[in-house]
């Protein structure tokens, strides 16, 4: 294998990445500047997180890794923020309880704006214009001028990132996330539905649980973990000159590391193994998530994780399968096979949003709960069956009021709904509401896996 540096992916054809900059130098400019910018997280922190997703990848955790589709510079706002991880942790803890875990949190959040387009154009009433492609890289707005991608772009996307990780460090560890809290976490809006409800069922278990514990000196003071959490960040790795900027050798190790994000992963459309974005994963110590989907054969599957894995670490790599509802129980056990018989260690996590986007007749891309759910189900099943551990969920989702995903129970979104509250800058989301929802049906489904597990091993 010929010698990895920070830059070697520039000799490989890359897709996805935009060639069309007005001006290279400038360009080349923001990267020089970006170089000199400080690191937005820590190696020793994703050090941490490659161990905790060790823990996944032997069946002792689960991962929860969700977000928007993109980022967007309109959309910054603290309140966003603050919603977004307080469902999280309401998700989390649903998901512990039930499923009597720990559960590794991982937002999209933080970097998550360049986006791999279908088309590389966008066609309205006849005008044809260059596709958006996430906030760092051109605008939404479809005019000529603003579909053209812009460096400065970068340095915003920098800023923002920077701010959020800053704000998400303080609802860490700064007492928002202390499990003293719970009862707060619930958004006003989804205030009297059915998720909110046993929500507050389960909350009360959990205080009396801490006030029993409390009585026996175990308290948030006493135990860090009841007071803070460990919350990480990730994104789509797609735009390397970026990625490259924000890598950097860490003293303890002397490795390198891409200090962009705690995690990063490689799309469904940019995973080809002599091409840039492998070959950029490969040099970097972060965990790493890979896509995978339709037209993936075990044989090259196998090539990927030799490559990205070399030495088979546990928690180095998650593959997120994202089939669809429809298609991953024809797909999966193949691959779940080969996996397993050559003793490959990964997480296993199901992303049911991207292989179930439909589009309505009035034009909008939106994705119907219960597709999402049957996906994560026989997710789960079928690695269940050959014997793999169900390791996590990716959601494409926000702790707004959101209407862009069809149904759910509580508030259940209709068709009609949709033009009402559609703001998603490219893959429609879940709401706060439907978010829990899964949330529960997965602890319910992952709770009766443990207990068929415990009684086997018991037996
Ligand atoms: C995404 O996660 O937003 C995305 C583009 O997914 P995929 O690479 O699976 O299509
Ligand atoms: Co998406």
């Amino acid at each position: 294998m010929t010698k990895w540096t920070p830059s070697s992916w520039r000799d490989k054809p890359a897709k996805h990445i935009p060639t069309d900059y007005p001006d290279v130098a400038e360009l080349s400019d923001v990267e020089t500047t970006l170089k000199g910018y400080p690191p937005l997280v820590f190696a020793g922190e994703a050090r941490r997180l490659k161990q905790r997703l060790g823990q996944v990848a032997m069946g002792k955790s689960f991962l929860l890794q969700g977000g928007d589709c993109a980022e967007s510079f309109k959309e910054f706002h603290p309140d966003n923020l603050r919603d977004m991880f307080r469902v999280m942790m309401q998700m989390a803890v649903v998901l512990t309880y039930g499923a009597g875990q720990p559960v590794v949190k991982v937002g999209r959040i933080a970097g998550q704006f360049g986006k791999p387009r279908s088309s590389p154009v966008e066609v309205r009433d006849g005008v044809e214009l260059p596709s958006y492609r996430g906030d760092n890289i051109n605008g939404m707005e479809f005019s000529p001028e603003s579909r053209i991608p812009d460096p400065q772009r970068l340095l915003k996307a920098y800023g923002q990132s920077a701010a959020t990780m800053n704000l998400l460090r303080a609802f860490a560890t700064g007492g928002y996330a202390n499990l003293r809290n719970i009862h707060q976490w619930t958004l006003g809006y989804v205030d009297g539905s059915p998720q909110t409800k046993k929500y507050k069922e389960l909350c009360e278990k959990i205080e009396e649980a801490l006030n029993f514990m409390e009585a026996c000196g175990v308290t948030p003071e006493s135990t860090p973990q009841m007071s803070a959490t460990d919350y990480y960040t990730s994104h789509e790795g797609l735009l390397l000159g970026y990625e490259e900027a924000m890598t950097r050798i860490d003293s303890t190790t002397g490795r390198w590391y891409d200090t962009s994000a705690h995690m990063l992963w490689i799309g469904n459309r940019t995973r080809q193994l002599d091409h840039a974005h492998v070959e950029f994963m490969r040099g970097i110590e972060n965990p790493i998530a890979m896509k995978i989907g339709e037209g993936l054969e075990p044989d090259e599957l196998m090539k990927l994780l030799d490559v990205l894995n070399p030495e088979n670490e546990a928690g180095k790599i998650t593959l997120i399968a994202r089939y669809g509802h429809d298609k991953v129980a024809q797909h999966l056990p193949t691959l779940a096979r080969a996996i397993k018989r050559a003793g490959r260690h990964v997480v296993w996590s199901c992303d049911p949003m991207h292989g179930n986007t439909i589009k309505t007749d009035s034009g909008y891309k939106t994705r119907p709960f219960d597709n999402i759910m049957t996906e994560v189900s026989r997710f789960m099943q079928v690695l269940h069956s050959e014997g793999c551990w169900p390791g996590g969920v990716h959601f494409e989702m926000t702790g707004q009021n959101v209407t862009e995903c069809l149904g759910g129970s509580a508030r259940a979104v209709r068709e009609e709904d949709l033009s009402s509250r559609y703001h998603t800058h490219c893959d429609p989301r879940l709401n706060a509401d439907q978010a829990l929802e899964l949330a529960f049906l997965i602890a319910e489904e992952l709770g009766s896996y443990r207990k068929e597990e415990g009684a086997r091993l018991t037996a």
